[in-house]
């Protein structure tokens, strides 16, 4: 038997729709891969009671198909499904590297990726990168159609994630069809400061690179609450806030020492909308490990 820990991750960090992505140090799903005849799914843990156990609408079903790997898989959830921090990523992700090493398939990380991605189509409806490579490889990820570039960071995070349920599939019906070039030069500019932050581990970079006019707008619609608890989190101490991959989750860099502050307000501020919310501090981590 095989076990994994793979993290949860955001992804997005608003400038880099469907691009980038950030390893989480927490939450994370445990995976526990064993050798059999067919694949079977056991799910415990976070919305456990939300997820098939069928290996045909399930994504680790289609991971272990891709690889051909048949096991008892049993997945301990701990990054709630629905919450923008890439819960069947981290299922997809684990089932991937777990099988990898038991049946010893010899495929590198950055291999595994496309594979696991496999596993989010059954999801969402197409084979998104962006959650299962930082997932995977950790870090910062920049996930194009011909590979994944991954960079070590520790940025501070905080991330928010209220009790309201946001699908991938929902969100992804409100992303405009087009933009105007003035608003695609912008947000290229800060997807590229953001990218230059992560390299640098600057978080007032990474920050100030998180803006973006194209997707996030009409997203923050789909979340109550979103603008105060965006406000709350700058007014103490973030030096970005966006929407954590398709939501509802939100997510702000920071620096170390504001985290508790920035994590009070925002429940704060969701409080005061009506919406429970949990909040995670944490910072940006390393990718799935096998124990
Ligand atoms: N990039 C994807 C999105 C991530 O925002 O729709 C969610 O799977």
């Amino acid at each position: 038997m095989v076990t994994v820990r793979a993290p949860a991750t955001s992804a997005n960090l608003g400038s880099g729709f469907d691009v980038f992505g950030a390893a989480l140090g927490r939450p994370a799903d445990v995976v526990h891969v064993e050798k059999a005849d067919r694949t079977t799914i056991s799910v415990t843990g976070v919305g456990s009671q939300y997820i098939p156990e069928d290996p045909e609408k399930n994504t680790v079903g289609a991971v272990a198909e891709a690889l051909d790997a048949p096991a008892h898989i049993e997945i301990d959830k701990g990054v709630r499904p629905a919450s923008g921090l890439g819960s069947s990523a981290a299922s997809a992700a684990a089932a991937a590297v777990g099988l990898n090493e038991l049946y010893d398939r010899g495929l590198t990380r950055e291999e595994l990726v496309p594979i696991a991605a496999e596993g989010e189509a059954v999801v969402s409806g197409a084979a998104h990168a962006d959650n299962v490579a930082p997932s995977i490889m950790g870090g910062f990820t920049v996930a194009r159609a011909d590979g994944v570039t991954a960079v070590d960071a520790s940025i501070p995070l905080v991330t928010c994630l209220p009790e309201i349920v946001v699908s991938t599939r929902d969100a992804r019906q409100v992303v405009p069809d087009g933009a105007r070039m003035k608003e695609v030069v912008e947000v290229v500019g800060n997807a590229a400061t953001l990218a230059v932050g992560m390299a640098r581990d600057d978080p007032d970079l990474v920050g100030r690179g998180m803006n973006d006019s194209i997707v996030t707008p009409a997203r923050a619609e789909l979340i109550t609450g979103y603008e105060s608890v965006r406000t709350a989190a700058f007014d103490t101490g973030a030096t970005g806030v966006t929407i954590s991959g398709a939501g509802p989750a939100i997510i702000a860099a920071c620096h170390e020492g504001d985290r508790r502050s920035i994590a009070i307000a925002m429940l704060d501020a969701f409080d005061s909308v009506g919406v429970d919310a949990r909040a995670y501090q944490t910072r940006i981590g390393r990718g799935a490990e096998i124990f």
